[in-house]
């Protein structure tokens, strides 16, 4: 499939504050001078990346306050993408909850499936429709994760939630072919961001991926219109064991990184 031509265009990306979102708007400006149209909840965060991105780069940005669990936020978004034009989105918002599989933890359950399954859905189906609405072809990528492939052990919830957009996307990219609308995952293993700081992880940075070089692999994806990438050799390999592994056995080696619980 050709390239997507995004140079000037408005590129929507959710979880633009910090980590893999903020890098991959960044990226998006730098390489394609592409306009990011940033969103996430913490509006001190989004200002500050739409300076870097108009100093650094002399490229407009919007900012979009929303909270991917709440149909306002959804709205204001999907509205925003229409009256800019907007023909490719990289979905990057997301939260886990770490530690071991506790009725404690139910609110923080729900605010994961909230936001990385229910409120992913929603908006993903309204960007699709608006996509295909449009006469211009269009690209989205969701970030899901190695996690989704192997399940996580002390991460299963999130975990679970990965394997969800994992699959809904690679079903979604069989059913638009040949709409114009391409659609995908980007699946990273562990990346060097505030996400795995809170994972609770034993070796510390250990294996985390740069966020910088993560971000321009995943721009490449949603540029190329891929229907599945995972960033990084050590990752592909990962992967391809957890396709030959038996299951239970790969699900014991995704715990390793993990502090059990005393
Ligand atoms: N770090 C890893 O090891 C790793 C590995 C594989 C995949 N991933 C995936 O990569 C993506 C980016 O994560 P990251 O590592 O960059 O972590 P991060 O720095 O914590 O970024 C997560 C982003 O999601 C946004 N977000 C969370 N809940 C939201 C909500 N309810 N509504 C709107 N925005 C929300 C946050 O912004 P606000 O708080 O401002 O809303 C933040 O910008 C996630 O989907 C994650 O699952 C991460």
């Amino acid at each position: 499939m050709k390239p997507l031509p995004i140079q000037n265009s408005w590129v929507l990306v959710t979880g633009a504050s910090t980590g893999l979102g903020r890098a991959s708007a960044l990226r998006l400006a730098a390489s394609y001078q592409a306009k990011p149209l940033i969103v996430g909840r913490r509006l001190d965060n989004l200002r500050e990346l739409q300076s870097e991105i108009g100093e650094r780069f002399n490229v407009p940005c919007e900012i979009i306050v929303a909270d991917q669990r709440e149909i306002e936020g959804r709205e204001k978004i999907a509205a925003k993408v229409i009256e800019l034009k907007v023909n490719a989105a990289f979905l990057a918002a997301g939260l886990t909850s770490a530690g071991p599989f506790d009725a404690s933890r139910a609110d923080a359950y729900a605010e994961v499936i909230g936001t990385n399954v229910a409120g992913f859905t929603d908006l993903l189906a309204r960007l699709i429709a608006i996509f295909r609405q449009q006469p211009f072809e269009s690209s989205i990528i969701a970030v899901s994760s190695l996690a989704g492939e192997t399940s996580v052990p002390f991460q299963a919830v999130y975990g679970a939630s990965k394997a969800y957009v994992s699959t809904l996307m690679r079903a979604l990219s069989v059913e638009l072919a040949g709409t114009g609308v391409s659609v995908g995952s980007f699946a990273p293993g562990g990346i060097d961001t505030d996400m795995a700081a809170l994972s609770d992880l034993k070796w510390g940075k250990f294996g985390l991926m740069d966020v910088d070089r993560c971000a321009t692999l995943a721009v490449d994806a949603l540029v190329h219109r891929r229907s599945f990438a995972i960033p990084g050799m050590g990752n592909r390999l990962t992967y391809l064991a957890s396709r030959a592994l038996p299951r239970s056995l790969m699900s014991r080696l995704a715990a390793l990184p993990y502090r059990r619980p005393q």
